[in-house]
């Protein structure tokens, strides 16, 4: 099945260029970036990722009346018991270096430096259903930052199996193995 328009339900260019290179041709004939069609904000209260992702998904399709894909996600970092999780994009108000200087910090001298990225993502159809999957991708977090693709804490995320950070892989390489695309993966897979 292949919807008509979705909408993609976040304010972060990053995250909308990132989904639309996983999502690809397959699932819709034309994919919007939510902030083209109203400047609607919503607040992210839920307790799990997935509470925030169906939130956002239901709002954009109650304003759209458009299927509206969203997602929730963090960085889950062993030694720092899970920090920073749900609050990765809020840990710090600033930018992203700076949410990156805060977690470098907070891992100073630490041998341990495992991590992973979350997402769950939500998928409303309006009036039908809504479905939510969850995916991950785990990883190990750098010394120091390196690389200039991608967003939020990609710099210091060394996916297992790569020597290389999020930032410095190409994107389809990112896209192959992220916690986004795990998810994105069972969801067509739920639907189907
Ligand atoms: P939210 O899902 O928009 O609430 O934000 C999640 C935050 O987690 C982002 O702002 C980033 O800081 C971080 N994050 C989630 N996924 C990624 C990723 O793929 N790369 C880098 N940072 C990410």
């Amino acid at each position: 099945m292949k919807f008509r328009k979705l909408i993609i339900a976040t304010g972060n260019k990053g995250k909308y260029s990132e989904f639309a290179d996983i999502i690809g041709d397959g699932f819709a004939e034309e994919i919007i970036f939510a902030p083209e069609i109203s400047g609607l904000a919503v607040e992210e209260t839920g307790r799990t990722y997935a509470e925030n992702a169906m939130l956002k998904a239901r709002a954009w399709a109650d304003v759209s009346g458009l299927p509206c894909l969203a997602d929730d996600s963090g960085l889950e970092v062993l030694a720092l018991d899970g920090a920073p999780g749900l609050y990765s994009a809020r840990v710090i108000i600033g930018a992203d270096t700076d949410r990156v200087s805060w977690l470098l910090g907070r891992l100073e001298g630490a041998a341990d430096r495992r991590a992973r990225f979350a997402a769950s993502l939500a998928l409303c159809v309006p009036g039908e259903y809504t479905l939510i999957t969850e995916g991950y991708c785990t990883g190990n977090i750098a010394h120091t930052p390196a690389g200039s693709n991608g967003f939020g804490y990609d710099s210091v995320f060394v996916p297992d199996g790569y020597e290389l950070t999020f930032a410095q892989l190409p994107s389809d390489v990112k896209n192959s193995i992220s916690h986004r695309t795990n998810a994105f993966r069972k969801l067509i897979a739920a639907i189907q």
